[in-house]
Formats: C-alpha cells, sequence, structure tokens
C-alpha cells in the first residue's frame, strides 16, 4: 500500500475511535493505552513544578482569559528573586523538573530568561522547560544554550483556517509550526498538544491533529478539553453551532491522550489541568489510566496563582502543596509510583542514540 493511502487509512481509523461511543470498546482502547503506557514509559508518574512566571500577553486569541484585550484581567511579572523561591519551594517539594509558562510578554527579554535559566541550572540539578509562547529562532538558541531542556508550545489545531480565527498571527515571531520545527533542530526536547472541544473543531482535523503528532516525533504531549472563558470572545459566543463539532469533555481527551499514547508510546503525556478542571474529582487520574504519566503541580507563589486565569476555576485546584499530598495518596491507590530524576521521555532518548546529540 502507498504511503499516502496507509496514512490517510490510519487518519480514518484515529477518526473512526474519536466517533466511537461504544463504552465497552472504548474501554478495551483505554486498557490497550495503559498497557502501551505500562512497557513504554513504565509505573512511574513524573511530577512537573509549573512556575506561571508572568500573565502579561500581546496576543488576542480568542480563547485565553490572558490576551490583551481583556482589560478585567490584572496583570503581574514575578521577578527574579520570586522566580527562584518559586524553583525552590517545586524542589523541596521534590520535583525535578519546572516549567517556566507565561503569555507572550515581550519584558522577558532573550537575556533576563537566560539569565533565570543559567540561575536555575547553576543552583539545582533539575531540567527545565520553557513554555513562553511564540518567539524568534534567535530567542530559543540563547535559551538552549543558557541551558534549557525543553520547550512546550501546543499547536492547538491543525485546521489552519481555524487557528487563524482564534489565534491571529503576529509578525515577526515564528509560526506553530516552524516553531516546533526550529525545536527539533537547535536540539530540545519539544513538546506540543491541543485543546480538544474547541468550537469549530471537526472530527476529522482532530484525527489529524493526533496522526501529527505521531508525524512530529513529539517528545511531550498536552491535551486539555476547551474551557469557555466568558472575559473571552469564544466564551462569549456560546450559541454559536458548528456542524460535527467535538465536545470539549473528559471522555473525548481521555480518547485523544489514548490514542497519543498508542501511536507515539515513548512519548511523555501530562494528565493536565484543564481535566482537572473539567472534573475535579476524576479528570486527571482517569488521564493516568489511559496512557499519561505526567502531573504538572503549580508552583506559582501563591499570591500571584489566582491571576493566571487562562480559563475559569483553574484556581480552584492549584495549590501545589495540597495538590502533591492527595496526588501521592491517589497515585498509591493506582499503584503508581513518583519518578525520580529528570524523566526525559523515552522518545527524545531514542532519536538522540540514532542521530546523535
Ligand atoms: N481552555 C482550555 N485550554 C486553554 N488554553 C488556553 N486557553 C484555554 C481555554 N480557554 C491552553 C492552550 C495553551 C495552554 C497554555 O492553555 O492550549 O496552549
Amino acid at each position: 500500500m502507498g504511503i499516502a493511502l496507509e496514512a490517510d487509512r490510519k487518519e480514518r481509523a484515529i477518526e473512526r475511535w474519536l466517533r466511537c461511543e461504544s463504552k465497552k470498546a472504548v474501554g478495551e482502547l483505554f486498557t490497550h493505552a495503559d498497557e502501551i503506557r505500562r512497557q513504554h514509559v513504565g509505573e512511574e508518574v513524573y511530577l512537573r513544578g509549573l512556575i506561571e512566571v508572568s500573565n502579561y500577553c500581546r496576543r488576542a486569541c480568542l480563547y485565553c482569559g490572558l490576551n490583551i484585550n481583556n482589560r478585567k484581567q490584572a496583570r503581574y511579572r514575578m521577578t527574579s528573586e520570586e522566580i527562584m523561591r518559586s524553583v525552590d519551594h517545586a524542589v523541596k517539594l521534590g520535583f525535578e523538573t519546572v516549567v517556566l509558562q507565561s503569555g507572550e510578554d515581550g519584558s522577558l527579554t532573550t537575556e533576563l530568561v537566560a539569565d533565570m535559566v543559567r540561575r536555575i541550572k547553576d543552583e539545582y540539578d533539575i531540567a527545565v522547560t520553557l513554555s513562553l509562547g511564540e518567539r524568534t529562532r534567535s530567542d530559543l538558541e540563547v535559551w538552549k544554550e543558557a541551558g534549557a531542556d525543553r520547550y512546550l508550545l501546543r499547536f492547538e489545531t491543525s485546521d489552519e483556517g481555524l487557528l487563524r480565527a482564534i489565534h491571529p498571527p503576529l509578525a515577526g515571531v515564528l509560526g506553530r509550526f516552524e516553531m516546533l520545527g526550529a525545536l527539533r533542530e537547535i536540539g530540545y526536547e519539544v513538546g506540543s498538544g491541543v485543546m480538544v472541544g474547541i468550537p469549530g473543531q471537526t472530527y476529522k482535523t482532530l484525527a489529524h491533529d493526533i496522526a501529527l503528532f505521531e508525524e512530529l516525533s513529539l517528545d511531550m504531549i498536552g491535551v486539555g478539553p476547551y474551557l469557555a472563558h466568558p472575559d473571552t470572545l469564544l466564551g462569549q459566543a456560546a450559541s454559536l453551532e458548528f456542524e460535527d463539532q467535538v465536545p470539549a469533555n473528559v471522555i473525548m481527551t481521555c480518547k485523544v491522550i489514548a490514542l497519543a499514547r498508542i501511536l507515539c508510546p515513548d512519548a511523555n503525556i501530562p494528565a493536565t489541568t484543564a481535566l482537572g478542571v473539567a472534573d475535579s474529582q476524576q479528570g486527571r487520574m482517569h488521564a493516568l489510566q489511559c496512557g499519561a504519566n505526567v502531573v504538572m503541580p503549580n508552583c506559582t507563589l501563591p499570591k500571584y496563582r489566582d491571576l493566571y486565569e487562562i480559563y475559569p476555576g483553574k484556581k480552584d485546584i492549584s495549590e501545589a502543596s495540597a495538590t502533591v499530598q492527595e496526588l501521592y495518596e491517589q497515585l498509591k491507590f493506582l499503584d503508581r509510583k513518583v519518578g525520580t530524576g529528570v524523566g526525559t521521555s523515552p522518545a527524545y532518548e531514542h532519536k538522540n542514540i540514532l542521530f546523535g546529540s
């Protein structure tokens, strides 16, 4: 069979799973993904300390509460000292990776971020992940040189028209796919992903998104349900109805996670915060049982935590210390253990051996 035909067949199979409503069949999909997870990345669940360093954003995304047009949102930017205190908190909780995340904040200059990365890498033996949005290639190079290990940038949807509509492009920075290519070339461990159930997202495009995870050979795959924010244009357009709309719920998100695990068995896949918001009792635990192997507790200084409201409800589940206690108990219940070491994805390690690092 030709390669194009095979790819087409795969996407149609993915789409069938996304549409599948048989509880029994979906249960089997989840069990299979869980088994693949166990074989490829083991029983360890890696914890990453998420530090939301700034909620300033120059972008006008229609889905995100941090968008520049949301005047109701009070803004903050952590000082280097505050960031170091958060890192210290994360390290004391036993985390060996910190993720520095922010809106697209022009005041986080190339040098400021590079200094921060150097400081963390000098002081602690941990991995540093950046998640600072679309930047220039030279920024990415300088930060890698400074010691950054990983970068997260979701492509959100592979439907170009939909992406342009909800994420107006900005001149002067790399677009999402260009940037993922640049990150790979520079040598980062590369993470991407999508939101599930964006208004206007169809089953067909979501199936294509999932096929792309494999094609891009992602090292990390983050997937969460779209959650409507009342202070965004998309959140206010609740009555919009689209044909073939993917629902933004836990089960659909878990299907995407399970399919991602099956297609990218060696990737690190988090049980995302948005899943915890969609279902505070079961969301993340469910994901850990159908392919996920990472959790990212919030380690932002408490005084800023409520202000990073990309979607509503986030503040209710983002207390790191409490979450960690609870998390340990929940992991024990699932017969899983907390990972030790920096938890590089086997996908990245394989590529390094194959291509040389
Ligand atoms: N609902 C769910 N996820 C969202 N994100 C941004 N806004 C929302 C929302 N309203 C996700 C995007 C982004 C990540 C940091 O948060 O996927 O990449």
